[in-house]
């Protein structure tokens, strides 16, 4: 595949909302916590920032992205110039996050922790949280354990190191030190899951790019009943 990844391809198709249920999840999500114009919150691995930018319409909060990709960066930033949004996009990594400690009382992070090292991920979000912080992450998760060729496959396709169970992710969560820890699955239909997909191509991009959308097409049906994913909700002591 000549070395492009999953993660290759939504940055070229420009995939905003790249994550299981779209932005209708998202903002059902967002609207259960008490989130207002004065919350500074952290969209981590935000993509082509249409998470921050619903954030910023509906809440006026302070809001930043921290994006590791340059390509989804660009476009974040073309899109928050285009609405006049006063959003900052921070080029960085989640697993060594450019944030003094005790910063954020939100952090969103969807999809962005399953690709990463968690451990040190969830550190760091632990680190940049205020007291009584909130993380709210939508992760991929495995329903039952898989063999290791199975592993194997999913793992090599997008370049994971761990797939984790929900028990794992608890478990990880705990000795990070979160407290009142949920993970959920909602339920929606694979046709009207992500209604608010969008799309911003980059003008070149390589033809491996539909043979990475193919695979990743086979691999969620593959795997249906097994690769899922997890709301996760928790609080910073
Ligand atoms: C599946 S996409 C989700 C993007 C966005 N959160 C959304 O829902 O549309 C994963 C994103 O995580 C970013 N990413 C991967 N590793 C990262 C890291 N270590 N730090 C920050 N972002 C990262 C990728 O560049 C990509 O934009």
């Amino acid at each position: 595949m000549g070395g492009l990844t999953y993660l290759d391809f939504l940055a070229k198709f420009g995939v905003g909302g790249a994550h299981p249920g779209g932005i209708q999840l998202t903002t059902d999500l967002l609207s259960n916590e008490r989130i207002t114009k004065d919350s500074i919150i952290l969209d981590a691995g935000c993509g082509t920032g249409q998470t921050a930018a619903y954030i910023y319409q509906q809440y006026k909060a302070k809001v930043f992205g921290l994006e590791i990709n340059p390509i989804m960066i660009e476009k974040a930033k073309n899109r928050f110039q285009t609405l006049q949004m006063p959003i900052q996009v921070i080029q960085g990594s989640i697993e060594k996050i450019p944030f003094e400690d005790h910063t954020f009382d939100f952090i969103i992070c969807e999809s962005v922790l399953a690709f990463v090292d968690k451990p040190a991920a969830l550190k760091e979000f632990y680190r940049v949280l205020k007291k009584g912080g909130r993380l709210i992450a939508n992760e991929m998760t495995i329903n039952q354990k898989l063999s290791p060729q199975d592993e194997m496959e999913i793992k090599n396709f997008y370049a994971l190191d761990s797939i984790l169970l929900e028990e794992d992710w608890k478990r990880l969560l705990e000795s990070t030190g979160f407290l009142k820890i949920k993970l959920k699955q909602k339920k929606f239909s694979v046709n009207n899951g992500n209604q608010g997909a969008e799309f911003n191509f980059s003008k070149n991009f390589e033809p491996e790019l539909f043979e990475i959308l193919n695979q990743h097409g086979h691999i969620v049906l593959k795997y249906q009943d097994i690769l899922s994913y997890r709301i996760i909700t928790c609080s910073k002591n």
